[in-house]
């Protein structure tokens, strides 16, 4: 077989057999294939998309290039999350210790963030001690003995997306439906759970911008379920607007605390009991009704939060310990109205920019800064009031933060 024979079938839009598609993406993690040959067959993609068959070959494929999770030695039913990534998500620290608290096992890895969305797994190294690396006899341990566990992906889970992922985020490949699918769904069928809620962002500040894209995408994942026999359901949530008050690392672990502690309602409280709600009616096999009201009374009640200081400490994370920073910049309004809109992109530029994500793996995090937005979406504002406040370690630009806030004059 000649990789240039298999580029020119896709260029030209025709379907790839298995073995093709074996050989280019096998052959790439083999360093047999180079990165200029990916990257064109990465493009032609792109441009032409797949059909299903070549979706499910695909997943396949990157599936069986790594470790697959066998979780059935642990018992009850395992339900993972995923998020295609938004400004401010935290929705995996509040949502897996509501549901687990509800008795349904939650198998959670998570990732690093790169680029303009932190990931799970920073926010949670902003926990002084809490261990993020952990074995497969540890993870099996921690979800059979507290039944729930967010950790690091290893190494050996579908090391494809590893080398194809880094690629595409340099080549202008990463906006594709398929290649996105079978990203999200080979990671989520390796890690062993029996069913899988994906939250997929769609607004100015996700990957996905489009609701077709967002519908399509979800139809295709749904399609790969079914292949593997997983019930996959999917919400499609605003990305326009950032989630919650508070972007950055440490503030964000405080905001989900605050949430499961019942003092936060806004759009990250609604988001998270949409797919708290979901897991368990997946999970128990009852409907969104009756699995609501029973998301509402884990945070009422207290029994979420108590799951989540369980789960810290079982990871050797201390609550008390983790900081904010001191310095802290309050940003006034010039205008008095209604705040119709508040740009996403914009916070979390402002965010990275103080420190709390990366740009390149290498980058370190600074845990302690981020922005708090004092107002939200619908709240009035008066000239001279706070809109939101920097959490700064360093001087740095602020991207003139107010021109996030879209204001309406009465
Ligand atoms: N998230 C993933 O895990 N993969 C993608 O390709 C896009 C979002």
């Amino acid at each position: 077989m000649n990789i240039i024979d298999v580029i020119d079938k896709k260029r030209k839009g025709d379907e790839l057999s298995k073995d093709e598609l074996d050989f280019a993406f096998n052959g790439y993690l083999n360093k047999d294939i180079l990165d200029y040959q990916m990257s064109s067959l990465l493009m032609a993609i792109c441009i032409n998309g797949m059909t299903d068959q070549e979706v499910f070959d695909l997943t396949d494929i990157f599936i069986k290039s790594g470790e697959v999770l066998d979780l059935s030695i642990i018992p009850g039913v395992k339900v993972d999350k995923h998020s295609t990534g938004g400004v401010g998500d935290k929705t995996t620290l509040i949502v897996a210790p509501i549901v687990a608290s509800l008795g349904i096992k939650i198998p959670k890895m998570s990732g690093r963030g790169l680029g303009l969305t932190g990931g799970t797994i920073d926010k949670l190294e902003s926990i002084p001690g809490f261990r993020v690396e952990v074995t497969k006899d540890q993870f099996m341990k921690e979800l059979n003995d507290i039944g729930m566990i967010v950790c690091s992906q290893t190494d050996n889970l579908v090391p494809l997306d590893k080398v194809i992922y880094s690629l595409r985020d340099v080549t202008g490949t990463v906006e594709s439906i398929p290649l996105i699918a079978v990203s999200i769904m080979s990671k989520k069928i390796a890690s062993g759970a029996d069913k899988i809620l994906i939250d997929i962002k769609c607004g100015d500040g996700a990957l996905i911008k489009d609701d077709r894209s967002a519908k399509e995408l979800r139809d295709l994942m749904i399609r790969i379920g079914n292949v593997y026999n997983k019930e996959v359901r999917c919400i499609i949530s605003d990305m326009d607007t950032p989630l919650g008050a508070c972007v950055g690392n440490a503030l964000e672990v405080a905001e989900a605390v605050e949430l499961l502690d019942g003092k936060v309602r806004n759009n990250l409280y609604d988001l998270c009991v949409d797919i708290a709600s979901n897991m368990v009616s997946m999970g128990k096999e009852i409907s969104i009704v009756d699995a609501r009201e029973e998301v509402i009374d884990a945070i009422n009640n207290k029994s979420a939060l108590a799951k989540f200081n369980q789960f810290v400490a079982y990871q050797g994370g201390n609550l008390e310990e983790m900081r904010i920073s001191d310095n802290k910049l309050e940003i006034k309004s010039t205008k008095k109205g209604v705040i119709t809109a508040i740009d996403a992109l914009i916070v979390s530029k402002v965010s990275n920019a103080l420190g709390s994500g990366r740009t390149s793996i290498d980058d370190v995090i600074d845990y302690e800064v981020g922005v708090f937005l004092n107002k939200q979406v619908g709240d009035s504002i008066d000239v001279g009031e706070t809109l939101c406040t920097l959490y700064y370690n360093k001087v740095s630009d602020n991207f003139n933060i107010t021109d996030a806030f879209k204001i309406e004059e009465k």
